[in-house]
């Protein structure tokens, strides 16, 4: 990782390890001078590796829905804004393309998405992320944001809740834990939330992972509607990218993965199939080129330094002229 900022630390002793850095910087072939958007800033950290990469005239666009993010960088990354080298906005990405309007940021070389959640997030209990620490049940990105996860889970009926974690949470006991949930409610705190749910499937039984793990998943998803941001955001960013441009995405569980790759693959391709018609179809320019065949993951020893990398899946995309 060598010249890399490694750790994004803040007063409270809170830090996130950017994943993949290495593997992102190749993918998107950063050298001096290009422009990048991270849709996803966390942290800065690999916002931090893109500028020090594209140093001394690189620019970078960073983009968060938590506003906590935000103030956090501007801080850590005070002397790149003073030289106008970085820009930041609090928005979700689903608003890309304005985003990068109103700063008048377009084309650019890069766009990175590194999805979910980010370990400040996880280890402030009172935004309620994490059933390892009691907080309200909260979990929206952005605060302004009415809708929370204690709308969901207090207020929504049985078969809602149980289609949502069933659906987001990828939960084979989701009628099970929404029927327990619903005649226990309401709920106030994550950690009773977490109790509730290991109650519910009745108890560990030996699992490696806490058996709220699912759960809270869903909750995180349908409360920042995280999918359906994906899903606007990728056909935007390949419109931000200069022909040659290329796009990285990062993502943590199966879900994103799969809109990811299917969307990447359906860009890349140079044939659609005709649904009317038994053999025929059109042929077509594609958009994109595909850089990745199989996602780039961590190797054991990013994994044993940061354990969030375990899940973590990168794929990388070119666009095409
Ligand atoms: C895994 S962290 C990114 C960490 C960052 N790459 C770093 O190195 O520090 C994901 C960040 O994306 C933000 N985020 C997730 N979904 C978002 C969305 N739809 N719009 C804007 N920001 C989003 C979260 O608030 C979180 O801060």
């Amino acid at each position: 990782m060598g010249d890399y900022p490694d750790v994004a630390a803040d007063p409270t002793g809170a830090h996130h390890v950017p994943v993949l850095l290495d593997e992102v910087l190749r993918g998107l072939r950063v050298k001096a001078g290009m422009w990048f958007v991270d849709c996803t800033l966390g942290g800065g950290g690999h916002t931090a590796a893109l500028l020090a990469k594209s140093a001394p005239d690189g620019r970078v666009l960073g983009i968060d829905a938590d506003p906590a993010a935000i103030r956090r960088v501007s801080e850590s990354q005070a002397d790149a804004i003073a030289a106008g080298r970085l820009l930041l906005s609090a928005a979700p990405f689903g608003h890309l393309e304005k985003v990068a309007a109103d700063n008048g940021f377009s084309p650019v070389d890069g766009v990175l998405f590194d999805l979910g959640v980010s370990s400040f997030q996880l280890q402030t209990s009172e935004r309620g992320f994490s059933f390892l620490q009691a907080g309200p049940l909260d979990m929206r990105f952005d605060p302004a944001q009415t809708f929370s996860a204690a709308d969901v889970v207090n207020d929504w009926d049985e078969e809602a809740l149980a289609d949502v974690i069933y659906r987001y949470g990828e939960e084979q006991q989701s009628r099970r834990i929404a029927r327990y949930l619903v005649k226990h409610r309401p709920f106030a705190t994550t950690a009773q939330l977490a109790e509730a749910v290991e109650q519910a499937v009745g108890g560990r039984r030996g699992s490696r992972i806490h058996p709220a793990t699912r759960t809270f998943q869903a909750l995180r998803i349908v409360v920042n509607q995280e999918l359906q941001q994906l899903e606007e955001a990728l056909p935007q960013a390949l419109r931000l990218l200069k022909p040659g441009g290329r796009l990285a995405v990062i993502s943590f569980h199966s879900l994103e993965d799969r809109i990811v790759k299917q969307w990447m693959q359906n860009e890349a391709r140079s044939y659609v199939p005709d649904p009317t018609r038994l053999h025929g179809g059109f042929d077509r320019q594609p958009t994109l080129r595909i850089l990745t065949k199989k996602p780039a993951v961590a190797g054991e020893d990013e994994v044993s330094r940061n354990p969030r990398s375990r899940s973590a899946k990168l794929r990388v995309a070119e666009k095409l002229p």
